[in-house]
């Protein structure tokens, strides 16, 4: 088992990757005062991890309370979370219930929002299954739901008691999820760590059929880099804006698509349209734009959107609700491993841009 740790003063926790289950009755008890246990899961990782994650806890002699909620964004609301607090109430939760999230982001958001408000608090665990869930959102602690149609906008900063990644549970991860899930590591690499980049690149096959070494050296180095980011800036005041590169034009693009494209599959056409803004300002080389693109290819990810309604995506890149004084603030590469804030006013270019990604 790799033990990492994310250093926030009183908010510290472990992130530990593992191959297997096993080790998770004994993470739990390290927890003081365990009371009741409440896995919550969705629809689909129930079927396909939800028993032998129960068992280990069983087997330690644990006792469980499991709660399924539907698989998807849509479950993603304040419906959801009431459900959740009426079954803590029903099953008399108290102070020292611990909620355990096991799945990808969708159940790590809502369950630690839940956590986070139930009892003005509880002890939250998260067990991400899935590729983005294990490279991004389990770590950080920001949890929260959607509302009203936006994303993510009822929140808050909530860090778990520790992660607990089993690398295989990503066996059973459709691939198209797991291609997307890896957007964020090669992100990971190119905001600052070149290296990690070409091991990524090197190891593209091995990391796409889920070789157990390769994907906890990648969980290691990757959760390590996300950590330090975190671990600087935890309320996202500043170096932590640095993890939106390529965000803003695959949110826009997100949202224009109207979230028919999944949010890695966005962002990797964001990072090359970053790559080509950074080509544009003689920043990078027309070498290591070809090159990135190669890499996003060759993992399954898209690298343009042919069609793409141009005005449009422009227009709600001024929707993201990080943009600053109305102008589009770029994370742009200074090359593969370094990244700077850049805000562009010139509409031309940008456009010029999403027209050479269409
Ligand atoms: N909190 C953060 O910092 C943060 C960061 C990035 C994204 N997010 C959020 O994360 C969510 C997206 O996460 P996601 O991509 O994991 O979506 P998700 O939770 O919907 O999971 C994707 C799909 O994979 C299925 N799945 C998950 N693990 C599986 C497994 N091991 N085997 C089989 N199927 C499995 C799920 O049921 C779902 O159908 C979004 O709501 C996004 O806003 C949060
Ligand atoms: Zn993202």
């Amino acid at each position: 088992m790799i033990k990492l740790n994310i250093n926030l003063a009183e908010r510290s926790y472990p992130i530990y990757i593992t191959t297997d289950y096993t080790g998770l009755g004994k993470c739990i008890s390290s927890i003081k005062d365990i009371g009741k246990l409440v896995l919550i899961t969705d629809s689909n990782v129930d079927e396909y991890q939800a028993d032998e994650c129960k068992e280990a806890l069983e087997t330690f002699g644990l006792e469980i309370y499991k709660y399924v909620i539907e698989a998807g964004e849509k479950s993603k609301n304040l419906d959801t979370i009431k459900d959740i607090y009426k079954y803590l109430i029903d099953i008399k939760a108290d102070r020292q219930t611990i909620l355990i999230a096991l799945g990808g982001g969708v159940v790590g958001d809502i369950t630690g929002f839940a956590a986070a408000t139930f009892l003005r608090g509880v002890a939250f665990v998260q067990i991400p299954t899935s590729l983005l869930a294990q490279a991004d959102s389990s770590v950080g602690g920001k949890v929260g739901v959607d509302f009203e149609g936006s994303k993510n906008i009822i929140g808050a900063f909530y860090q778990p008691k520790f992660v607990y990644m089993n690398v295989n549970s990503l066996k059973t991860l459709p691939q198209r999820e797991l291609q997307a899930g890896l957007a964020e590591i090669i992100k990971h690499g190119i905001i600052m760590d070149a290296e990690f980049f070409e091991y990524i690149d090197y190891n593209m096959k091995k990391i796409l059929s889920c070789d157990e070494s390769i994907m906890q050296y990648l969980a290691k180095v990757n959760c390590s880099i996300k950590g330090r980011v975190v671990e600087q800036d935890e309320k996202e005041s500043d170096l932590r804006a640095i993890l939106n590169f390529g965000h803003t034009i695959g949110h826009a693009i997100e949202s224009v698509m109207d979230f028919k494209l999944l949010h890695g599959e966005c962002i990797s056409i964001g990072f090359v349209g970053a790559f080509r803004i950074a080509q544009k300002l003689e920043m990078v080389d027309k070498e290591t734009t070809n090159k990135i693109t190669q890499v996003l290819s060759n993992a399954g990810l898209p690298v343009r959107l042919s069609g793409m309604d141009i005005d449009k995506v422009y227009n709600q890149m001024f929707f993201d609700k990080k943009m600053k004084n109305n102008k589009l603030t770029f994370i742009l590469p200074k090359k593969i491993g370094e990244v700077l804030q850049y805000k562009i006013e010139n509409e031309e270019l940008i456009k010029s841009i999403l027209n050479e990604l269409s």
